[in-house]
């Protein structure tokens, strides 16, 4: 088989260091094509079992490639895909990663085993635990943050929970429950509306057999931020473990994991830090390790007393490490420490969210969630009167900008626009003076 020497080698890192969608993966082909060399070599490698083999023999192509090479691809990838000139992004995850964050991402790969790798794992480590304020142990999954879900049930409820739902990704923590075979206990507000102390006081008052308490801080399918810190102390206050899901806060905004007695914190590397996804980031106190120990069925790859174990032992992770990401996480927190720190990442979150929120209103539209609990990271916003959401969410890819459609029960009522990530302040103008004519020209 002729292979180009070039080509084949890129396309499965790219493979590799992608999360491949099938658009993507399309992709690869639609530009494979554009080249005969690389008609003949790419399909047949990629069909073959000797591609990986092929791919790791070959490190000093890989790393004598110049790595402009890539970005081009890359980039140009954007454009194949979406057929238009790149789009800016205001997603709710993946969101546009920051080119610190990129470039670290495009070193060569190395051994999680390596001391190079576990000088990275725990300088990132540290340097998350000093961000969510917390003597915990933090781990790094090598999978999205529901993987933390998965393990807080796992390792930590026997037998019944309390679930929080104010929207969809609320529900999923409760699908996770029952889906091994937990009792779950739902505590559902109107759509929209926060879960307050008050409610979650009766609610445990009304179930006090309930092991731990599972709150989704910040509900990105509906754009609505729980008040974290007093529902923490209700939780504490009746004994029970505290289960957060931080996967559109954490970073964003203010957590204190320890201060506020979170047992399990997690969050995902695609949404505030600006990291492509991969990587599930969270702690794990005492108390929930100790509830770990003797657990029954709690599999092997969310076990958290192995993960404690790999950890106390210098060695990182049980299994191979999102080493690309962790790199992209260590880039960002740098890029954070550099510019101020997190106070000042707080405050940016604040300002482009004040300044979105402030232009929706201002073209004659308004935000979906309970007034003063609106999500300081992504604005789900009502579509004009008469109009469907995804109309506006077309309207504006039409105008160079991809926002984020409604979810789950606000699908057609609603569009959203996140702040996570690498978003220059002047593209806020222009994606606000964009929404203003596509709001003109849909509701007239
Ligand atoms: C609040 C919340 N929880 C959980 C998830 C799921 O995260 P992941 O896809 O990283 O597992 C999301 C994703 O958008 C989310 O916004």
């Amino acid at each position: 088989m002729e292979r180009s020497p070039f080509i084949t080698p890129l396309f499965l890192s790219l493979l590799r260091k992608t999360t491949v969608e099938s658009g993507h993966l399309a992709l690869l082909f639609a530009v494979a094509s554009c080249t005969s060399r690389v008609v003949r070599g790419l399909p047949a490698s990629l069909r073959t079992s000797r591609t990986s083999s092929e791919a790791s023999s070959s490190p000093s192509l890989l790393g004598s490639m110049p790595r402009i090479g890539i970005r081009k691809l890359l980039s140009s990838m954007a454009v194949i895909q979406t057929g238009e000139p790149i789009l800016k992004l205001f997603t709710v995850g993946p969101v546009a990663c920051y080119p610190e964050v990129l470039e670290a991402m495009g070193e060569q790969m190395y051994s999680h085993r390596s001391p190079e790798y576990i000088k990275l794992h725990y300088d990132t480590v540290e340097r998350l635990r000093e961000y969510m304020e917390t003597g915990n142990d933090v781990y790094l999954f090598s999978s999205t943050g529901t993987g933390f879900m998965e393990a807080s049930v796992l390792n930590c409820v026997r037998e019944r929970m309390l679930c929080c739902v104010n929207g969809s990704f609320g529900e999923r923590f409760a699908e996770v429950g029952r889906a091994h075979g937990r009792r779950v206990e739902v505590l559902e507000p109107p759509l929209g509306n926060p879960v307050t102390s008050g409610m979650l006081e009766d609610a445990l008052k009304e179930h006090p057999e309930v092991e731990a308490v599972a709150i989704t801080h910040n509900e990105t399918s509906v754009g609505l931020i729980n008040p974290l810190k007093e529902l923490a102390g209700v939780v504490k206050s009746h004994g029970k473990l505290i289960f957060v899901d931080a996967v559109s806060s954490m970073g964003g905004t203010e957590i204190k994991v320890d201060d506020w007695g979170i047992d399990v914190c997690f969050s995902s590397s695609q949404k505030c830090f600006g990291v492509p996804p991969g990587l599930g980031i969270g702690s794990v106190s005492e108390e929930a390790l100790k509830k770990s120990e003797g657990a029954p069925n709690k599999g092997w790859y969310f076990d958290l007393k192995l993960w404690q174990k790999y950890h106390d032992q210098g060695r990182g992770t049980p299994m191979t490490s999102a080493i690309p990401q962790v790199a992209g996480m260590n880039a960002a927190l740098r890029m954070i420490a550099g510019r101020g720190g997190k106070g000042w990442y707080f405050g940016l979150f604040k300002r482009r969210n004040t300044k979105i929120r402030e232009g929706v209103e201002g073209v004659g539209l308004s935000t979906y969630p309970e007034e003063g609990y609106e999500s300081p990271t992504v604005s789900c916003v009502n579509a004009p009167e008469g109009v469907p959401g995804p109309e506006v969410y077309k309207a504006m890819r039409g105008k160079g900008f991809e926002l984020a459609q409604g979810y789950g029960a606000l699908k057609d009522k609603t569009f959203r626009i996140g702040n996570m990530g690498y978003i220059p302040d002047e593209d806020i103008d222009m994606m606000l003076e964009a929404l203003g004519e596509a709001v003109s020209e849909l509701a007239p």
